[in-house]
């Protein structure tokens, strides 16, 4: 039985994590450490939380007291750090928190993994840490880092340090970077979820400047598959990229879902651009691809149709989370949009 710490299990990656692979594995044995900020919510959970091989306990990564005694206690041999604060919009709105959740908690993690001896610390991160894209061009693992926002600047940072510790003690260390990820229990402040509630809403769309910014989709289970592979036989000191080669400019996103939903786009409105907005993401994967075998299963015509269906099929999930700290959120950041 693999013992294993899960940072951020309740946010949506990690949520989706950790219901999947307790489907798939049954040697493993998951202790979830969440904070629970606005973006935690145990709902995502549900189903797992029955489950003699989970167990969660809110805690802030942050603390090292509490990080030592689990790893302690529970015998933790392997560490998957999703947890993070994870929305460039609020990054820019204000940085401490950032730095101090996805900076200096990634390494009171290394710190307790390095004394309690790991096997292996898998750092989930992201391809913004690359920077922004021209019209051409991928990002692969040798690019180098040139982070622009306070979010990717933090993320770029913890992964440094992750890989110093490879570099330094030898530790065990893989280190992830994915895409942009969409599907279920996505909190409402990122694109696609935002735009699939304002349109059930009837409200208005606030697309950010031009609207012809690319991203790279992938499906968050595919994200997963990716990160229990590499978690499983990725090369220790190694990064893997992930993603499925599915850019999409932000508008024909934005149209999609309307269409899907049988909304009219006047609905969609042009708001001030993003400072320091990036321009394009895009993955060049082949690395996983080649090594691990990874490929995604899921096309983006089919699992953004299921991603829309999930938001009309499960109002109370993000009816009761779109409420109190997040209208406050929203109204501070598209306020100074000219959002009516
Ligand atoms: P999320 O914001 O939905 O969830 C983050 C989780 O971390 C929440 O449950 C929150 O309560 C928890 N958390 C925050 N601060 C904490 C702290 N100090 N201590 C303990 N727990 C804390 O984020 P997500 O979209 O699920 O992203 C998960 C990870 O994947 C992050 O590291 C993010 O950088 C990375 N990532 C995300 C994407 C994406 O498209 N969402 C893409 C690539 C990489
Ligand atoms: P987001 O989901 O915040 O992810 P990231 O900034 O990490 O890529 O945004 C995805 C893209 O959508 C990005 O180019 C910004 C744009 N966007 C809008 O146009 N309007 C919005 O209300 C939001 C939240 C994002």
């Amino acid at each position: 039985m693999k013992s294993i710490l899960v940072t951020g299990g309740a946010g949506f990656i990690g949520s989706n994590f950790i219901n999947h692979i307790l489907k798939e594995r049954d040697d493993y044995n998951i202790v979830n450490l969440d904070k629970l900020t606005y973006a935690g919510n145990l709902e995502n959970l549900k189903e797992s939380e029955s489950n003699p091989r989970y167990s969660f306990v809110r805690g802030d990564i942050t603390n090292a007291e509490l990080v030592h005694y689990l790893f302690q206690k529970h015998s933790i041999k392997y560490v998957i750090n999703f947890a993070a604060e994870s929305h460039v919009d609020r990054s820019i709105l204000g940085s401490e928190i950032f730095f101090r959740t996805n900076v200096i908690g990634t390494n009171v993690l290394l710190e307790a993994a390095r004394r309690y001896e790991v096997e292996r610390f898998l750092q989930v991160s992201t391809d913004e840490v690359y920077g922004s894209l021209g019209e051409e061009g991928l990002f692969s693992e040798t690019t180098p880092l040139s982070p622009n926002s306070p979010y990717s600047a933090s993320k770029a940072s913890a992964d440094m340090m992750a890989l110093a510790f490879y570099h330094t003690y030898g530790m065990p260390v893989v280190v992830t970077r994915c895409s942009n990820n969409y599907g279920p229990l996505q909190f409402p402040e990122k694109l696609i979820p935002l735009m699939i509630i304002n349109t059930l809403y009837d409200k208005k769309l606030p697309v950010y400047g031009d609207g012809l910014n690319v991203r790279d989709w992938i499906y968050v289970i595919d994200h997963n598959r990716a990160i229990d592979l590499v978690f499983d036989k990725g090369r220790i000191g190694q990064v893997y990229n992930i993603g499925a080669s599915q850019e999409m400019k932000n508008i024909d996103i934005v149209k999609l879902v309307l269409k899907n939903l049988n909304k009219s786009e006047e609905l969609i409105e042009y708001v001030k651009d993003r400072p320091g907005h990036d321009r394009r993401y895009a993955i060049d994967s082949t690395k996983i691809r080649t090594e691990l075998g990874w490929k995604p299963k899921y096309c983006f015509e089919e699992a953004i149709v299921k991603t829309i269906e999930w938001y009309k099929e499960n109002r109370k999930w993000w009816e009761r989370i779109i409420t109190g700290e997040y209208q406050s959120y929203y109204e501070r950041l598209y306020s100074n949009r000219s959002l009516q």
